[in-house]
């Protein structure tokens, strides 16, 4: 009996929902939302991410925290590559000239056309829906550019996040049971996810969303 030919060329398919280059063909954009700016992290940057690494919320919820200037510099610096290598992006919000939070989109999946929002907001900056405006805004851009889906993870102990993604439009999609190992612990966590067809619209910039 004759053996199968020879492998040729492995094909996927479908096609990425993203093609690759698509991304990083452009420099990462500035965005606005209403009186906020998201732009790329700068080298000036440093003395506030080391300010937002010593909030014990920010500290307690998200697990990468820089404790010197050295690191806080290579965390700016690393946004960049990743830009570049079509995996992450990160943008400070910025009001006035003073950085006031950050949103970021993590693990870019061209394939699927999934990506994950994350975010943290300085603690003087809080309930003025600046979470709900800049993450709004990402989402918006990320839809644009092709992405299908949007997820949006926190610990079932986190409300005030759990309101920012129902703000957003992010529907509750279940709980993953001992998920994520937090300093206190393995915590359940909270999936919710928008779909770029999903009905409405996530905020775009306005002063109360
Ligand atoms: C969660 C966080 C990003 C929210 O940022 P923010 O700019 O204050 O958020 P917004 O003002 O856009 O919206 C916050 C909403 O949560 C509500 N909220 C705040 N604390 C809350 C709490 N303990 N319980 C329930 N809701 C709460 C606010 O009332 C507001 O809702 P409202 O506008 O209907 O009143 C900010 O608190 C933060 O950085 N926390 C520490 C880090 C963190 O939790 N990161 C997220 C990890 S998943």
């Amino acid at each position: 009996m004759k053996r199968a030919a020879t492998m040729g060329t492995v094909c996927s398919f479908p096609s990425p929902a993203i093609p690759a280059g698509r991304i990083s063909e452009n420099a990462q954009p500035v965005l606005r939302a209403g009186e906020l700016t998201l732009r790329p992290w700068l080298p000036d940057d440093a003395p506030v991410v080391l300010r937002a690494s010593a909030d014990p919320a920010i500290r307690r919820w998200n697990r990468q925290f820089t404790t010197s200037s050295e690191d806080a510099l290579a965390w700016i610096g690393q946004w960049d590559d990743r830009w570049r290598a079509e995996k992450d992006a990160s943008w400070a919000v910025v009001l006035d000239a003073e950085v006031l939070g950050r949103v970021s989109l993590r693990g870019f999946d061209l394939g699927d056309g999934a990506a994950q929002v994350t975010y943290w907001v300085l603690p003087a900056a809080r309930g003025r829906g600046v979470a709900v405006r800049a993450a709004g805004q990402v989402a918006h851009w990320a839809f644009d550019v092709g992405f299908h889906r949007l997820e949006l993870v926190h610990s079932v102990a986190n409300p005030a996040s759990c309101r920012v993604a129902g703000k957003l439009g992010f529907a509750l999609e279940g709980t993953l049971r001992s998920a994520v190992r937090h300093e206190d612990g393995w915590h359940d966590m909270h999936l919710h996810a928008r779909l770029a067809d999903d009905g409405g619209t996530p905020a775009r910039g306005e002063p109360d969303a």
